[in-house]
């Protein structure tokens, strides 16, 4: 089994941006537990700022992996190029996110990425993540 986790625009700050929003703790801390805990699962993670980047890394793993969990960050509101991207890999995606966008700006309410993805996860905070690793071990 393999999975990619793929994280889009200023998650590499969760833990010290808007801790009241996105928690204390470091995703890349909490990303390093969860993935100790599933010895048999293959992770693969990733960061970046850029679209394109993240772009790259959908269209390298979503051929071969098993799964992709994504938190595009704000991109999740308006990149039809990230969406395009989902839909042309063959592995199912999970769209997370951190906080309850529903409960938050009006513009956070929309996902273009939802429809092209298999599910999505929103509220939990970082425990979002392992919400959707277990999701995509039962598929
Ligand atoms: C987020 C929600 C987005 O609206 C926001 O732009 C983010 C983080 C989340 O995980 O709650 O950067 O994706």
């Amino acid at each position: 089994m393999k999975i990619a986790i793929i994280n889009g625009p200023n998650l590499n700050l969760v833990g010290v941006r808007e801790p009241e929003v996105y928690g204390n703790q470091s995703l890349d801390t909490y990303l390093r537990q969860l993935t100790a805990r599933y010895p048999l699962v293959e992770f693969s993670t990733f960061q970046s700022n850029s679209e394109g980047a993240l772009i790259d890394e959908i269209h390298r793993v979503g051929f071969h992996v098993d799964g992709i969990i994504l938190n595009a960050g704000a991109y999740s509101h308006y990149s039809l190029a990230i969406a395009d991207a989902v839909r042309a890999v063959t592995a199912p995606v999970v769209e997370v996110h951190i906080s309850n966008v529903h409960a938050r700006e009006e513009f956070r309410r929309r996902s273009v990425l939802a429809p092209a993805c298999k599910g999505v996860i929103a509220g939990f905070g970082l425990d979002g993540y392992r919400l959707a690793v277990e999701a995509l071990l039962k598929k």
